[in-house]
């Protein structure tokens, strides 16, 4: 059974991310039958902590019990990245970027010897199979790829460090504008016509 996992990074009711990102998910329904879908809410994460990062880098077979508990939700979040078939990532633009909780999923999911690991010769090699990914963008002005966009190159650079290429943004730039209706129209009509 296919899993599509949804990132939820916006802590509103009315979130216009949210909505799309919903819209998004019904129709990955029709292509991938019978498939679950598990929402992780961002705002639910917590900070990487200086206890957490050494358990990180403390090898599985050698670390204390506190440890292991410090590095368990990081280990499941991992999993189910590996356990997606699609990933939906559903997110406001918040002072150019994304907001603080969306990136401690960054930081909880970006492990050493787990999603990517360093080479003995220098480099690092990506360890994510590269699998669909829909970042579900919502901005209250500011297009993606304007100079003050820092939203789409920071998850563009995250994934792709991790091993995931293939990620299709679909965004409305201009919820804030006299013109809101039109800019989320046109993202829904964007998602009606996908190619799923
Ligand atoms: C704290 C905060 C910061 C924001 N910063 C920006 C920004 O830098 N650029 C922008 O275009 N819109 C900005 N907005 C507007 C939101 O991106 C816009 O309202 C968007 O629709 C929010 O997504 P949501 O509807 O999914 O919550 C900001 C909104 C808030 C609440």
């Amino acid at each position: 059974m296919t899993l599509i996992l949804h990132i939820k990074a916006s802590p509103r009711k009315e979130s216009v991310s949210t909505q799309l990102a919903e819209q998004l998910i019904e129709k990955l329904k029709t292509t991938h039958a019978g498939a679950q879908v598990k929402v992780i809410d961002t705002e639910t994460l917590p900070y990487v902590t200086e206890d957490m990062i050494n358990a990180f880098y403390t090898p599985a077979e050698t670390r204390t019990a506190e440890q292991s508990k410090l590095v368990a939700q990081s280990d499941a979040l991992v999993a189910d990245l590996f356990a997606a078939g699609a990933v939906v990532i559903s997110t406001p633009m918040w002072n150019f970027t994304i907001p603080a909780s969306l990136k401690s999923w960054i930081d909880l999911i970006v492990r050493v010897g787990l999603t990517f690991k360093f080479n003995p010769e220098g480099g690092f090699t990506s360890l994510i199979p590269d699998r669909k990914t829909y970042v579900v963008a919502a901005t209250g002005g500011v297009p993606l790829g304007a100079p003050y966009d820092l939203l789409s190159p920071v998850l563009k650079t995250a994934l792709g460090f991790v091993g995931i290429q293939s990620v299709e943004f679909i965004a409305a730039e201009g919820t804030n504008m006299p013109n809101a209706a039109e800019v989320i129209a046109g993202a829904k009509k964007k998602i009606e016509t996908l190619a799923a």
